[in-house]
């Protein structure tokens, strides 16, 4: 067995990375490459979902998905070497999501990442869940840095500034539930089952989106941030009078509108900001995370970017909910720059892509829900 490499020595060409996710409810492990010109190449991307684990609780339970990751990540890393046609000892790192998340399911993979790492001489790259979604669209087209990102997630709701790699600036982020998590909540309410983005999405097929007032969240405020509770509060208290499939399919539309226009007014803020910063040029608008996966959501946000000049990217569906496959191009772009993390790196339940902002305005006081980090 070779010692363990912390120190990454000089960067390779090309980087052949294994990914491995498991911060939330699904175990997922894939093998990227990249080449010395910053093109990625998805080898294999296996993701096994828990959905059905979770199913009859209604939401993630930490500790059964926790334990599902222990049962299926050697297997599901196996299928992505397998499906890649490569060995571990054709790989250059591995690299793990290592937070934010649920923790137990993040210790599940990161230990898994070490051992790998230890057992093989591999350099170990403890990956920021965030930075993964941040990477995503990066996986299937060409974008350069910087552009401006739109994280929508069930766990976060966050423009970010993303200058390069691993150089995020946040410029608004949620302050109470993030929008998959307001989709989530909402869709239970309409007694929808688990995941509840999705199933809304499904609802609202044909609904209009005009026949409920729904609030406006933070309509006087003037900066880039995000507030879903108002409106989760007035959908509970109207699917509550609802009596026919009609009145539950308008409504369903009304509120995946209403979570559509919050995200364009703010998105359409902080483009001007950016591209005041940019002097107008370059300007390119991306959106990741599950949320993403919405088709009014996208659109909403498309027609925001193409009002403000900016060219507007979002990831494949496969690599807009969670994946190892954006985990894998997060460590393979750190890589490519010499960075490499020590085999004692820990599990980080919270972890904020911009340290400065999340100190300066904390979205989270301790004991208050809401948004991961
Ligand atoms: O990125 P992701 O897979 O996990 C987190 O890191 O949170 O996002 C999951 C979230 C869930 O809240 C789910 O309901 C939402 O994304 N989602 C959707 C859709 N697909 C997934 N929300 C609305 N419409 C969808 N089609
Ligand atoms: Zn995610």
């Amino acid at each position: 067995m070779s010692p363990a490499r912390t120190d990454p020595g000089p960067p390779e060409q090309v980087q052949t990375v294994l990914g491995l996710e498991t911060s939330c409810d699904e175990t997922a492990a894939a093998v990227v490459r990249l080449n010395a010109a910053g093109e990625a190449e998805v080898l294999s991307s296996v993701v096994a979902s828990q959905i059905a684990d979770h199913a009859p609780y209604g939401g993630v339970v930490p500790e059964i998905a926790a334990r599902a990751h222990v049962e299926n990540v050697d297997a599901i890393a196996a299928q992505a070497l397998s499906d890649a046609g490569l060995g571990y000892d054709q790989l250059t790192g591995v690299a793990a999501t290592a937070g934010p998340g649920l923790v137990g399911g993040v210790m599940v993979g990161l230990s898994f990442g070490k051992a790998v790492a230890l057992a093989r001489g591999l350099p170990l790259i403890a990956v920021n869940h965030l930075e993964g979604h941040a990477v995503s669209a990066r996986l299937a087209a060409h974008l350069p840095y910087p552009f401006l990102l739109l994280l929508v997630s069930g766990g976060h709701c966050q423009l970010l500034s993303v200058d390069g790699v691993g150089a995020c600036r946040r410029l608004g982020s949620t302050i109470d539930d993030a929008a998959g998590e307001a989709f989530d909540k909402i869709a239970k309410t309409l007694g929808l089952p688990y995941p509840g983005g999705p199933a809304l999405e499904k609802l609202a097929q044909g609904g209009r989106p005009e026949q409920f007032v729904l609030p406006r969240m933070l309509l006087g405020r003037k900066d880039c941030d995000f507030s879903f509770s108002g409106l989760k509060t007035a959908a509970a208290r109207l699917a509550e009078g609802l009596t026919t499939e009609s009145d539950r399919r308008d409504l369903a539309a009304c509120v995946q509108a209403a979570i559509a226009t919050q995200l364009a007014e703010r998105s359409d803020r902080a483009m001007a900001a950016y591209a005041q910063e940019h002097d107008g040029a370059g300007l390119r608008f991306v959106v990741a995370g599950g949320v993403a996966a919405n088709k009014t959501v996208r659109a909403t946000l498309e027609a925001a970017a193409a009002k403000r000049g900016f060219s507007f990217t979002a990831p494949p569906l496969a690599y807009c909910t969670d994946n190892a496959a954006m985990i894998a191009l997060a460590g393979a772009e750190r890589l490519a720059l010499g960075q490499a993390d020590p085999l004692d790196a820990p599990a980080r339940p919270r972890w904020p892509l911009d340290a400065a902002a999340a100190a300066a305005n904390p979205t989270h006081q301790p004991g208050r829900k809401g948004a991961k980090a």
